[in-house]
């Protein structure tokens, strides 16, 4: 089985990856940017189920069903807390890595052939972009490394952070 890792233009509520990735806060309260479009694609479920699950710290991801999203495929949501960016002294990195890993980790153990990812972090937590883009791409390769057969996606909405995520990604080499 190969690995692999696409990163592509889009909107990651138009998925059908067997797992999709929201960018949520660690009270699991439900949130704007990308956490907002995927809850109203879910459909009000999602957020019943998040609240059972009460809070999740940052550097880390719960799962859940994917409620309304299951007619084009999804099969589970996952939850990921990415850091707060504080100037980049504060483990951001860390915790950004922590995010995607338990993520993979997370989709390999429901049995998901695939997930996409938004840029964690990278709105509301305000993470730059450049430096989210290469612990993004060498947390997911790390991951791929050890478990191929998973397809990752990172799925970014605009031209110019797809744009970053490329250049970074091939800096970091293959
Ligand atoms: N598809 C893909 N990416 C998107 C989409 C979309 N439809 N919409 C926005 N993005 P953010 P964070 C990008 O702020 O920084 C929430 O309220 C967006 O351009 O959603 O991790 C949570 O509840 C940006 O690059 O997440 C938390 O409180 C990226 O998604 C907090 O915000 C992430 O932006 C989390 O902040």
């Amino acid at each position: 089985m190969t690995a692999s890792l696409e990163i592509v233009q889009g909107d990651i509520a138009a998925q059908t990856t067997g797992a999709l990735v929201t960018a949520a806060n660690a009270q699991l309260a439900g949130g704007g940017g990308v956490d907002g479009v995927i809850h109203r694609a879910a459909g009000p479920e999602l957020l019943h189920s998040i609240r059972a699950i009460g809070s999740c710290p940052s550097g880390s991801a719960v799962m859940t069903p994917a409620f309304k999203l299951e007619a084009q495929g999804v099969r589970r949501v996952i939850h990921a807390v990415g850091p707060i960016w504080r100037g980049g002294q504060s483990g951001e990195a860390e915790l950004l890595a922590g995010a995607y890993r338990r993520s993979l980790e997370l989709a390999t153990e429901a049995g998901c052939a695939s997930i996409a990812f938004p840029a964690i972090s990278t709105g509301v937590y305000g993470y730059p972009i450049p430096e989210a883009a290469r612990v993004s791409v060498s947390t997911i390769r790390a991951y791929l490394a050890k478990h191929p057969g998973l397809n990752v996606r990172l799925v970014l909405y605009d031209r110019g952070t797809l744009n970053v995520f490329l250049r970074e990604a091939s800096k970091l080499g293959t």
